[in-house]
C-alpha cells in the first residue's frame, strides 16, 4: 500500500491516492477454488493521513497512530488471525500495530466455489477514510463448473467496482471535516452519510468501454462509502443476473434494475449482439436514504458509464446464458438451534451527533454473539432507525429469510415484537448466496447463517463506513 497520484479522468489534474502495486483500485487476485493463497499486505503509507480524521472515533484516539492498516477479504470464509480484524492493523514497516495483530502474510484457503469477492481496508475508526482513499480492490475465485458453464471469458468478464467521490479543484480527494451543521468543539466530525458528486467505476470518472457486439459478463460491486445505486440501462435492455454476493445463482434472471447497497455484488451478463454502433449508459436512480429519501441528482450521480459497441466481432460469441447454474440449498429454519433478536438503533452522543449502534452496544462491550462452530442461527435484524444498513457478516455465507414491517414504538417501549404486516420474500435478485443484506428501516429483516467451519474472532457490522466507523460494528465469537 503506498500513496502515488494517477489520473482519475483526462479533465482533472492528477489526484493523490492510496492504492496497491501503486494502482487504484488494487490488482484483480485471481485464484481457483481450493487453491490456497498467502498475501504479505505492507504499509508502505506516509505517516500523515491524506482525509481528515476524528479523534473522538473509537480506535482513532490522539494517542494511536493516524495511519493504520488491515485488509480484509470482504466474503471469503477466512481463519481468524487472517480476516483483517479492526483491531488488528498495522503500521508503516509494521513499526507499531494494534492489539490483535497477530501475523504478517495472511493465509487465504478458497475453498468456497466461484464468487467475485473483494479486499479492503478494515481499521477500527477509519475504514471510511482508507476505502475512500482508494484501499480496495477485487478477488475472484473461479472453478470448474463455472467453466463447463462456459459464460463470457477472459476480456469479456469484467469487474466493475462503483464508487463516488468528489474533487477539490485542484484534482485531490474532497472528504468533508464536518457534518453540513458543523459540530461545536471539534474541528472535524464523523459524519453519517457521505455521498460524493461524481461516479467511478474501476477508478475512472465516468468512463466509456469499448465493447464487441456480443455478451460480456460484468461482475458488479458497490464500493462506495454511503450510496447505494440501483441500476439501468438506457437502451431498456435486461441484465441477465447470475450471479450474487457469494457466486453463482441456481438459474439466472433477467431484471431491468440492479439495487446494489455498498458492498453487495451483483454478477450479470449483457448482450450487445446486433447492437453494433449504440452507446448505451448505465444509469443510476437510488435516492438515499434508500428507498424514500430524496432522489440522485441526475445531472451528476444519475450517470454511471457508458459501453460503445464500437468494436468489430473478433470471434463468434459461443457463450451461453445458461438455465441452470448451481444448486442452491436453502437452510431452514428448522435447522437453526439459535435465534437472535438484535436491533439496530440511532441515539444522539455527548456532542449531539447521530450515533448508531447495534444491539445498543458500543464496540468494546463484552462479545454477546458467540455462535458455536457449526451451529446454525436465525438473526432477527429489528431497525429502529429511520434508513435501511447493509449489514454484513464475516466468515459466513448467510441467506436472508424474509423481512416484515413491525410496531417500532411498541418494541422501543416495551421490548415487544408486534408485526404489522405479512412477511416479504426476498427479491429474486437476493435470493442465492449473500453476505450483506439490506435492513430496511422499520422492517425485522430475517437472517439465516452456519459458523465455521473456522472458529475465532470476527465481526459483523453496518457496511455503509460511516456507519461502521461511528460505531456501527461488532465483534463475534465462533466457539469451539
Ligand atoms: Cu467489506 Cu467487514 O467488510
Ligand atoms: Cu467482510
Ligand atoms: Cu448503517
Amino acid at each position: 500500500m503506498t500513496e502515488f497520484k494517477q489520473s482519475l479522468h483526462r479533465d482533472l489534474p492528477e489526484s493523490t491516492v492510496w492504492g496497491f502495486e501503486g494502482s487504484y483500485p488494487g490488482p484483480t487476485i485471481e485464484v481457483l477454488s481450493g487453491e490456497r493463497v498467502f498475501v504479505k499486505w505492507i504499509n508502505d503509507l506516509p505517516m500523515k493521513h491524506l482525509l481528515p480524521i476524528d479523534h473522538t472515533v473509537h480506535g482513532a484516539h490522539v494517542n494511536v497512530p493516524e495511519v493504520r492498516t488491515v485488509i480484509h477479504l470482504h466474503g471469503a470464509s477466512v481463519e481468524a488471525e487472517s480476516d483483517g480484524y479492526p483491531e488488528a492493523w498495522f503500521t508503516k514497516g509494521n513499526a507499531q500495530v494494534g492489539p490483535h495483530f497477530s501475523k504478517e502474510i495472511y493465509r487465504y484457503d478458497n475453498f468456497m466455489s466461484a464468487c467475485t469477492l473483494w479486499y479492503h481496508d478494515h481499521t477500527l475508526g477509519i475504514t471510511r477514510l482508507n476505502v475512500y482513499a482508494g484501499l480496495a480492490g477485487f478477488y475472484l475465485i473461479r472453478d470448474q463448473r463455472e467453466r463447463e458453464l462456459n459464460f463470457p471469458q477472459g476480456r469479456f468478464d469484467i469487474p466493475l467496482i462503483i464508487q463516488d467521490k468528489s474533487f477539490n479543484e485542484d484534482g485531490s480527494l474532497f472528504y468533508p471535516k464536518q457534518p453540513k451543521k458543523p459540530v461545536p468543539g471539534l474541528e472535524t466530525s464523523v459524519v453519517s452519510a457521505f455521498l460524493g458528486n461524481t461516479i467511478l467505476v474501476n477508478g475512472k470518472v465516468w468512463p466509456f468501454f469499448n465493447v464487441e457486439p456480443r455478451k460480456y459478463r460484468f461482475r458488479m460491486l458497490n464500493g462506495s462509502n454511503t450510496r447505494f445505486y440501483r441500476l439501468k440501462l438506457d437502451s431498456g435492455q435486461y441484465f441477465y443476473q447470475i450471479g450474487t454476493d457469494g457466486g453463482l445463482m441456481e438459474k439466472p434472471i433477467g431484471v431491468k434494475e440492479i439495487v446494489l447497497a455498498p458492498a453487495e455484488r451483483a454478477e450479470v451478463i449483457i448482450d450487445f449482439t446486433n447492437l453494433e454502433g449504440k452507446r448505451i449508459v448505465m444509469t443510476n436512480d437510488a435516492p438515499y436514504p434508500f428507498p424514500d429519501g430524496l432522489l440522485a441528482d441526475a445531472a451528476t450521480v444519475g450517470d454511471v458509464m457508458e459501453f460503445r459497441v464500437i468494436l468489430p466481432l473478433s470471434g463468434i460469441d459461443t457463450s451461453v446464458i445458461p438455465s441452470f447454474m448451481v444448486p442452491f440449498p436453502k437452510r431452514s429454519v428448522q435447522a437453526a438451534s439459535t435465534f437472535r433478536f438484535l436491533s439496530l438503533i440511532d441515539k444522539t452522543d455527548s456532542y449531539g451527533r447521530e450515533l448508531m449502534l447495534l444491539d445498543n452496544k458500543d464496540w468494546d462491550a463484552p462479545i454477546t454473539e458467540n455462535p458455536k462452530v457449526g451451529q446454525t442461527e436465525v438473526w432477527y435484524l429489528l431497525n429502529l432507525t429511520p434508513e435501511a444498513h447493509p449489514i454484513h457478516l464475516h466468515l459466513v455465507d448467510l441467506q436472508l429469510i424474509d423481512r416484515r414491517t413491525f410496531n417500532v414504538e411498541k418494541y422501543k417501549k416495551e421490548g415487544i415484537l408486534e408485526y404489522t404486516g405479512p412477511a416479504i420474500s426476498p427479491e429474486p435478485q437476493e435470493r442465492g448466496r449473500k453476505d450483506t443484506v439490506i435492513a430496511y428501516a422499520q422492517q425485522v429483516t430475517r437472517i439465516i447463517m452456519k459458523f465455521g467451519p473456522y472458529t475465532g474472532l470476527y465481526v459483523w457490522h453496518c457496511h455503509i463506513l460511516e456507519h461502521e466507523d461511528y460505531v456501527m460494528m461488532r465483534p463475534f465469537q465462533v466457539i469451539p
